[in-house]
């Protein structure tokens, strides 16, 4: 079934078509991100702008036309009200124009299932990390149509913490790569480590990594605090992959393109033979395929949504929405 998703839930309006779960076209267009972070009228705004050429450069790598779209997918949240609207408003508008089927999808579930599916894994524990996420996962045991989450931060996501620290410390855009490249190098500084079962916490982490940063080279500080918060997501995750008796992790989300992450991860697999995963990069920065992607799988499964009741919701949660695993 050729399907196009829209994902617009923060700074990137992404667009993606898919066909039978191969990914034809993933094109997208990013605001950009100054000092004074995200502006939610001025991202809505640029969505607006680049909304028609997005969609035109999808269809274009895919060879094909749009009247040959059989269903649109949209991100219908988590995120940013504003910019979920633009997203909303276009998927909704080629839905009625072509008379074809629509399904809102989850933003983590987008993320998740193109990892879990892609690289392979059937019932990985799923560590979820990007700016506004950290989370470990798991399918429910009993109906496999909803995500179960065993841990999640106490406070911000660790993405948020590399990006508000970036900021303090004026390293340029993007945020949290910039400080893995810092990191390059560094020494370690003792860090606060805060872990309690399956959930952790970053703010201390960053409170304390900013106060050290007048009095320390920041590539020391970008080292121990990439090295202690990709500590604490490790072994949280190994507590939940072996609670609940998996023998999988996949990580996803935009901090999982940190290759220090992944070789992290996959050492702890590698320690009790587990299988570890992950996307390609695209698909783990926010992107339209992995809408379309698990829009067709909701589709085909008969999950489409009238479209007087396509909505968006700001903070939907992604042990909320239904899974066609
Ligand atoms: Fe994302």
């Amino acid at each position: 079934m050729l399907v196009l998703g829209i994902e617009s839930s923060a700074h990137t309006f992404g667009v993606g078509i898919v066909d039978g779960g191969r990914v034809l076209a993933n094109e997208k267009a990013m605001y950009k991100i100054g000092t004074k972070g995200m502006i939610p009228r001025e991202v809505a705004q640029t969505h607006i702008s680049n909304c028609n050429a997005v969609i035109s450069a999808a269809l274009s790598k895919a060879g094909i036309k749009i009247n040959e779209i059989e269903g649109i997918g949209y991100t219908k949240g988590p995120g940013i009200g504003t910019c979920l609207q633009v997203g909303q408003l276009a998927a909704k508008t080629i839905a009625a124009r072509l008379c074809v089927p629509i399904a809102p999808v989850n933003h983590g579930i987008g993320h998740i299932e193109i990892a879990r599916i892609m690289s392979g894994l059937k019932d990985p524990v799923a560590l979820y990390v990007s700016g506004g996420n950290s989370q470990i996962l798991k399918l429910s045991k009993a109906s496999r149509r909803r995500y179960t989450v065993l841990g999640e931060t106490f406070d911000i996501g660790v993405g948020n913490m590399f990006d508000t620290f970036a900021r303090s410390i004026k390293l340029d855009p993007a945020w949290g790569s910039t400080v893995e490249k810092t990191a390059e190098g560094g020494k370690y500084v003792p860090m606060p480590y805060t872990v309690k079962g399956m959930d952790f916490s970053f703010t201390g982490l960053l409170t304390h990594a900013s106060r050290l940063a007048a009095s320390h080279r920041k590539q020391d500080v970008c080292f121990s605090m990439r090295e202690t918060s990709f500590s604490m997501l490790c072994e949280a995750t190994e507590r939940a992959m072996l609670l609940s008796g998996s023998s999988e992790i996949c990580v996803c989300g935009g901090v999982a393109q940190s290759a220090r992450l992944r070789e992290m991860l996959k050492a702890v697999a590698d320690e009790h033979g587990a299988r570890f995963g992950f996307a390609a990069n695209e698909f783990n920065a926010d992107n339209g395929g992995m809408i379309a992607f698990v829009a067709e799988r909701m589709l085909t499964r008969g999950a489409e949504e009238k479209l007087r009741d396509c909505t968006i919701e700001q903070r939907y949660r992604i042990d909320s929405a239904e899974v066609f695993a």
